[in-house]
């Protein structure tokens, strides 16, 4: 067993969700890095006070041949702003800041991997603390498993967050080794499907100059798209996710159904068709589109971003 230290903000949520993740043992929620003149174990009321220098930080037991350090580390900046500095949603002060903490000096060279990975990705230095442990506490009980206990209770975290933490953790495992790309997304769509109660769910795939209608869920829907047209098409030509608060705001959405209020394309990067049976070039990286339909407007923002693109990331 092995453990690591994360301050993520409100550590009610950060501890439900690192209580999720497959591979975890335990996650507890307490104080950490306090001003080194702070004698013994403080109250919830002394560091929500912002002079104590006690971080809210949450220690996680993991088993490390389940679950790698590596993408833990990964996890957490997906759930921190990591350049927000001592703010994460609503919670502002001191005791919010974001911080990884380790007690096994040989973790250090992994963390500082994936902390300049994220720092390269953002292009801007991160106000995240990388630093071993000086202390940590245990929070009072009634911190513990907050939001098991209040489950209505405060959460900084989108509620959407722990769903698609265990879509893409349940995604993950079901694909296995399964190899053929079809088969991968079939899966896929058919999980996303029943998980997230979307309108629709499927994949068009890149075939020459257009893109097909590949596995879906979900009512009939337009069989080819061209390359740069409606929002797969765009999707795919400018090689990003695109959301679409209102499709009919969208120039040149094609309307499969006319129920559809809102979308989410997200490219597939890697080559999924390079096995199928008349397996085509794929220039640009961009083998496939995810395309999830909404009957309401404003169903996506860059939590279904994020998620989903990591879900496409497993294809
Ligand atoms: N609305 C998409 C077409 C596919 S259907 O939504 C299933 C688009 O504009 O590309």
């Amino acid at each position: 067993m092995k453990e690591i230290y994360f301050a993520g903000g409100c550590f009610w949520g950060t501890e439900h969700f690192f209580s999720g993740v497959d591979g975890v043992i335990s996650a507890v929620s307490g104080y950490a890095q306090g001003n080194p003149d702070f004698a013994g174990r403080p109250s919830y009321e002394q560091v929500y006070t912002d002079t104590t220098g006690f971080a809210e930080t949450v220690r996680v037991c993991y088993r490390p041949e389940k679950i790698s350090l590596r993408l833990l580390a990964e996890l957490y900046f997906d759930i921190i702003d990591p350049l927000s500095l001592n703010q994460q949603g609503h919670d502002v002060g001191t005791r919010y800041r974001t911080g990884i903490y380790y007690s096994d000096a040989a973790d250090l060279p992994v963390l500082q991997e994936v902390y300049s990975a994220v720092e390269a990705r953002v292009g801007q230095p991160l106000e995240v603390e990388l630093e071993p442990l000086r202390s940590f506490y245990e929070a009072e009980e009634r911190h513990q498993k907050y939001l098991d206990k209040n489950p209505d209770g405060y959460c900084h975290l989108p509620l959407r967050t722990f769903k698609y933490l265990r879509l893409y953790q349940d995604v993950a495992a079901l694909l296995g080794d399964e190899r053929d790309p079809v088969a991968r997304m079939a899966e896929t769509a058919a999980l996303i499907y029943e998980r997230m109660k979307f309108f629709w769910v499927g994949f068009y795939i890149v075939r020459g100059s257009e893109l097909v209608l590949g596995p879906f869920q979900g009512p009939p829907a337009c069989l080819r798209i061209g390359y740069g047209r409606g929002v797969c098409g765009t999707a795919w030509k400018e090689g990003r996710t695109i959301v679409v608060p209102d499709v009919e705001a969208f120039p040149g959405h094609i309307a499969c159904s006319s129920l559809s209020r809102s979308e989410i394309v997200v490219p597939v990067q890697s080559a999924p068709c390079g096995s199928l049976t008349n397996p085509l070039p794929v220039a640009d990286g961009i083998s496939a589109v995810l395309d999830i339909d909404s009957t309401s407007p404003s169903t996506f923002d860059d939590t279904d971003a994020l998620w989903l693109e990591k879900i496409c990331g497993l294809l």
